[in-house]
């Protein structure tokens, strides 16, 4: 029984002997009576509410037995799992990135544009050629370094627009491209030739040769081909092409950095790629006084330089 129920009842044994005693007092035995019927009709009052209210009781416990009990059986609500979008669906994300490349893509051929003047067809940049940005940096090095002999490996519009660069500024730069392909050489000369700037650059034929580096397996361009460069202040590594070999371009510090100028930059292209990324990793122990730096150009780029 609980406490509430004892404290009930014992108000309630109170109620049956005094009331009739009360009464009693008041009215003699007829006071009695009318007191002991009056304590019956409490009693039968109170116990038929506490037995409403037990009945009441028991049914609320049932229905929240049977509650609790629907909700354990209730299965659990599920994580929402993640969205797997659909391949080649393309995203907000995606737009963004795109318009920011294609909106600099436009500047750095504004730029190169307005650097150099270009009045005639050159292939599409940014697939076999050096793309725009790397054109931009190439020119801005030839026009304010003002280096005497430029070399480069792989030829084509990087010859021409150095070409029209150096013609435009009046500079007297010797710009040499070494080619291994004849039938691309000739189009790079004639190439050239369409956009007036023929004898500013030479398109010097070095077919692919094994080199002199001991370890080094790959070949490179005909090392006869370079035997007169001398004092070279600017250098661009864009050839041979990657699928001639392992470290394809590692051989153009290795076999031309005594022929550097004390002045001397080195733009190397594709360093985007892991392989020609570690072929700059391969140059630092052999120049140990250029300076590195990583250019987050289209199709990644590093700039070595001495001053
Ligand atoms: C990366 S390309 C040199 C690009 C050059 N620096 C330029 O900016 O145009 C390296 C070599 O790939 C070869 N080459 C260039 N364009 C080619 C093409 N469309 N198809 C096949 N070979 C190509 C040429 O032999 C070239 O010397």
């Amino acid at each position: 029984m609980s406490a509430r129920l004892r404290l009930v009842a014992a108000a309630l044994a109170v109620v049956l002997v005094a009331v009739p005693i009360v009464f009693g007092l008041v009215d003699g035995t007829t006071g009695t009576l009318v007191g002991l019927a009056f304590s019956m009709l409490a009693v039968l009052v109170t116990g038929s509410a506490y037995a409403v209210l037990k009945l009441v009781d028991r049914h609320i416990a049932q229905a929240e037995r049977r509650l609790r009990k629907e909700i354990r059986m209730r299965p659990k609500a599920q994580q929402p799992k993640p969205v797997k979008l659909p391949k080649g669906l393309v995203t907000v994300a995606h737009l963004k990135k795109e318009r920011d490349f294609h909106a600099k893509r436009t500047q750095d051929i504004v730029n190169l544009f307005s650097m150099v003047p270009i009045t005639s067809g050159i292939p599409p940049l940014g697939l076999w050629t050096a793309s725009a940005d790397l054109l931009v940096e190439l020119v801005d090095r030839l026009v304010t370094e003002r280096p005497a002999t430029v070399v480069e490996g792989g030829s084509g519009v990087s010859t021409v627009v150095m070409a029209l660069a150096a013609k435009e500024h009046g500079i007297p730069v010797k710009i040499v491209a070494l080619e291994a392909q004849p039938v691309w050489a000739e189009h790079t000369r004639a190439m050239l030739a369409r956009h007036g700037v023929a004898e500013y650059a030479e398109v010097r034929l070095a077919p692919l040769a094994r080199t002199s580096i001991a370890e080094h397996e790959t070949p490179w361009y005909d090392e006869g081909a370079i035997a007169d460069l001398s004092g070279i202040g600017l250098l661009l590594v864009d050839g041979p092409p990657e699928g001639t070999g392992e470290r394809a371009r590692y051989p153009m510090v290795p076999l031309l950095k005594d022929k550097l100028a004390d002045r001397c930059t080195i733009l190397v292209d594709d360093t985007g790629r892991p392989s020609d990324a570690d072929v700059v990793e391969r140059w630092k122990p052999l120049l140990p006084d250029f300076d590195f730096e990583v250019l987050h150009l289209d199709k990644g780029a590093a700039l070595l330089t001495r001053k």
